[in-house]
């Protein structure tokens, strides 16, 4: 049966990250190499409280078939995130995950151009690589993406969207400025691409204020993707899709013959638990004892590596992209790394060449305080020994 495989499983390789997440299973590892939130925090008491108030109400119409698009009052709390958006301009989707595999599946025929940034999330690359289409990608700079190559890229493959992270970038944890937004706003309009913005970590920033997305900015041309994953669970699998209404309808129909629906018990929890404000006061104490542990991260990179290694502290996120300057290729580093104890995700994996690279994704949203300074300074054994 294996011989019958399509090319797109064939041509697939297993995650990397995957692959980490089964090394790290055993507790004798540290691990800055997933993406995962604190599971302590997830707000169980609140989830139960708006289950028991839901199995209460007695109405078993809650558990039959419903609308593709998702439950209205969850949408109607997403759309007040936006300007001068309507609840039929927000459809839900299972995670972001499946936003990004419908904005595919409804825009993408064969040999279509799309865009990534250089570094990018590396579950998007693995999903887009499966689409037969071109991947080009545009170097990503602390600031934003690199708008002369963006606009020479546009210019050359007039790609059909460019996908982009604009706020605490996995794997790089960068912004982008106002002046680049505003720089890829123009070319938006001008060679008419699509922006796909992908912004799962937006809540979770720790200092500076929050910036225009650029489905504010340029809504008709933008197609934007949100999660409950990072602060609310990411079991619960609800994302969502902001886009122009017609955009909308033509996703609901690809949705529809994926997979009918969402579970509309866990949207109607999420819709209450935003309702009460719960979800929004839970989101700020993600905030504050997600700080202290960016800071720890900050800390002892610079304690137990000084100036051997570069990197941009983050305003927000989960990821610090570290650079270590004295290797080309981070996947030795990170064997060594494995041996003391400790692991991260190696740059080359998030590249769309997968080209060897000295940077690596370390993630602090996940270990202990004690955790972190123990893994950093395990992780910098390492390197010495290089
Ligand atoms: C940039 C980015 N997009 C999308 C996702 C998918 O998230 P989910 O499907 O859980 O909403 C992730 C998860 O880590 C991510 O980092």
């Amino acid at each position: 049966m294996q011989t019958k495989l399509a090319k797109r499983i064939t041509g697939a390789s297993r995650s990397f990250t995957r692959t980490i997440l089964d090394l790290t299973a055993q507790n004798t590892i540290i691990s800055f190499a997933g993406g995962l939130p604190d599971a302590a925090l997830f707000p169980a008491e609140a989830i139960e409280k708006h289950s028991k108030a839901l199995f209460a109400e007695k109405d078993n119409r809650l558990f039959q078939y419903s609308n593709a698009s998702g439950v209205p009052a969850l949408k109607e709390q997403i759309a007040k995130h936006y300007r001068d958006t309507h609840a039929d301009e927000i459809m839900l989707t299972n995670g972001s995950q499946q936003g990004l595999d419908l904005m595919c599946k409804t825009f993408l025929d064969p040999n279509d151009c799309i865009i990534v940034e250089d570094p990018s999330y590396l579950a998007a690359l693995g999903l887009f690589r499966m689409y037969d289409v071109t991947i080009k990608a545009a170097p990503l700079t602390p600031s934003g993406v690199d708008t002369e190559a963006l606009e020479v890229l546009f210019k050359t493959y007039r790609p059909k969207f460019f996908y982009t992270i604009p706020i605490f970038q996995n794997p790089t944890g960068y912004s982008y400025d106002m002046k680049t937004r505003l720089e890829v706003v123009r070319l938006a309009k001008e060679y008419r691409v699509i922006l796909l913005e992908d912004s799962p970590y937006e809540a979770l920033r720790y200092e500076g204020v929050s910036t225009t997305s650029f489905a504010d900015l340029l809504p008709e041309w933008t197609v934007a993707l949100g999660t409950f994953s990072k602060t609310l669970a990411p079991d619960f699998r609800i994302g969502w899709i902001r886009a122009p209404k017609e955009i909308i309808s033509a996703l609901t129909l690809s949705k529809e013959s994926t997979d009918l629906q969402n579970s509309k018990f866990f949207q109607l929890v999420c819709a209450r638990m935003m309702q009460s404000g719960e979800l929004q006061a839970h989101v700020k104490s993600l905030v504050d004892y997600y700080r202290p542990k960016r800071d720890a991260m900050v800390s002892a990179l610079k304690r137990y590596f000084g100036e051997s290694i570069d990197f941009v502290v983050p305003e927000g996120g989960m990821f610090i992209w570290v650079h270590f300057k004295k290797c080309n290729d981070s996947m030795k580093l990170f064997d060594l790394a494995i041996q003391k104890g400790v692991a991260f995700v190696p740059g080359s994996v998030f590249f769309a060449d997968k080209h060897e690279s000295g940077y690596g994704r370390l993630n602090y949203t996940n270990s202990s305080l004690e955790q972190i300074d123990e893994g950093v300074k395990k992780l910098q054994q390492a390197y010495s020994e290089l």
